[in-house]
């Protein structure tokens, strides 16, 4: 797994000079940063593979830092490094796109694991991928599970539309495994040894987006030196799926339902129009009714858009698959332990959990519990102090932040044996603002 590209952006001296070193000697390429803006900056200059990103810097947050690594191709994986208490923080992060956290202090074998389980998953460092994603490698050696009747409602619509050519927009949380059914349609449909080619809205750059999709001529701006194919006819022939459609700029929009609609498009700088032989596939985390409300998405765009709706359902409204995909994820072995298995305590704070980031939030703890396991059973102090604290108050629907803050203190507050200098240390708060927020809370009441 060596070679890979790093940059750890955090501003305590120590942590940069141990992941410089010991990642160093693992045959890794590693820059540091010790700012948010130090950090950005080197990432405008080279491409890295994952970035490991401290959540409490001196200038930006973390958050701030990795809402402006966003729109970056290739993106690198991000690797959020929390404090104790900044649980919600990570799991906003994660739902930000950053792909996982990792809590202080830490082992190094862990931070290794995660960083080798991107490099296995991506195959080969980000720097050195295309922007076609080949089928036949990662996603789909992978099984797909789908036992409970809501998922198999879904994918038994797959098998009848794939063989079609009909627009199809996949909605759900993130998550959920909009990626995977994407995947599984192009698999099955008869175009699947034709190009599968990923369009991601959000990275798409306001200026640049219209000749990254339909090309351009040469000459067609400053800096157009030569024709050049768009990301439209790479997927000549084959499926051409547009991620998180719902961050498409209100500027591009116009032009993309002409193409939605008619498949024709013209390469900047081009009179001509050219037509597109292929499938497209749609997918947004977004609720596209309210984004239209909002006006971020032309209201044409969305009631003019002729597609089939798959919506996938978050993991908490179908937890009778959490065991099955808990089972998928323990025999994929990932990790490289021996057989392991949950224990019956274990599956069942799991499928009480609300999993706010669903089938991936769980994938990572089942892959984080797999390498800290004392044993090859898996049992509820080997898992997440923040899934294991949630039994008893099962949720179905999204928590307030001040509902979250409420159960944050309360379970600090439970771990500390009502201590409360100690908690307000955990919380990274003093002793007044807690008292007052104990206050507000009725926590002692
Ligand atoms: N039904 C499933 N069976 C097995 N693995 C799954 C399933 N659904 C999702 N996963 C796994 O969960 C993770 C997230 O899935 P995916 O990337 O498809 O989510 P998504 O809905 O596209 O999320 P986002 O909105 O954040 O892009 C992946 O590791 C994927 O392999
Ligand atoms: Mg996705």
């Amino acid at each position: 797994m060596a070679g890979g590209r790093i940059l750890a952006i955090d501003d305590e001296q120590n942590i940069r000079r141990l992941i410089r070193d010991e990642l160093g000697l693992e045959g890794f390429d590693v820059e540091t940063a010790s700012s948010g803006e130090e950090g950005l900056e080197k990432l405008s200059r080279q491409i890295f593979d994952v970035v490991l990103l401290d959540i409490k810097l001196p200038d930006l947050n973390g958050i701030e830092v990795l809402r402006r690594i966003g729109p970056k191709i290739p993106p690198p994986e991000v690797i959020m490094i929390t404090g104790y208490g900044d649980i919600q923080t990570a799991v906003q992060s994660m739902k930000l796109g950053a792909r996982d956290y990792i809590t202080k202090p830490f082992k190094l074998s862990e931070l290794l694991a995660l960083i080798g389980q991107i490099m296995d998953e991506n195959g080969k460092p980000a720097h050195l991928k295309s922007q076609r994603s080949d089928i036949h490698d990662e996603y789909d050696r992978g099984i797909v599970v789908f036992r409970s009747p809501k998922m198999q409602e879904i994918y038994g619509l797959v098998d009848k539309v794939a063989s079609t050519d009909v627009t199809i927009l996949i909605q759900g949380e993130t998550g959920v495994g909009k990626d995977v059914l994407a995947r599984r349609i192009y698999a099955r449909s008869s175009r699947n040894d034709k190009p599968f080619v990923v369009v991601d809205c959000g990275l798409l750059s306001e200026n640049l987006a219209e000749s990254e999709l339909y090309g351009h001529s040469k000459g067609a701006f400053s800096g157009a030196k030569q024709h050049k194919k768009g990301l439209v006819e790479e997927a000549e022939g084959g499926t051409i799926f547009f991620d998180e459609i719902g961050n498409i700029g209100l500027e591009l929009q116009k032009k993309f339902l002409r193409f939605l609609e008619t498949k024709k498009f013209r390469r900047l700088g081009e009179t001509r129009e050219r037509e597109s032989d292929t499938r497209i596939i749609l997918a947004t985390n977004m609720n596209l009714t309210d984004a239209a409300q909002r006006g971020t998405l032309r209201k044409d765009l969305l009631y003019r858009m002729d597609v089939i709706c798959l919506n996938i359902p978050p993991l908490r409204d179908h937890p009778e698959d959490v065991s099955h995909l808990a089972d998928h994820f323990l025999s994929a072995n990932v990790v490289g332990s021996g057989p392991m298995r949950l224990s019956r305590e274990a599956l069942d704070f799991l499928t009480a959990y609300p999993w706010p980031g669903n089938v991936r939030e769980l994938r990572s703890v089942i892959v984080k519990a797999m390498i800290f396991a004392k044993s090859q059973l898996i049992r509820p102090d080997d898992l997440p102090s923040h899934v294991v604290g949630k039994k008893k108050c099962v949720q179905s629907d999204p928590k307030s932040l001040e509902d979250l803050e409420k159960d944050h203190i309360m379970s600090v507050l439970e771990e500390t044996g009502g201590n409360q200098s100690k908690a307000a240390e955990i919380l990274g708060i003093n002793r007044k603002t807690l008292y007052k927020k104990i206050h507000k809370y009725h926590l002692l009441a």
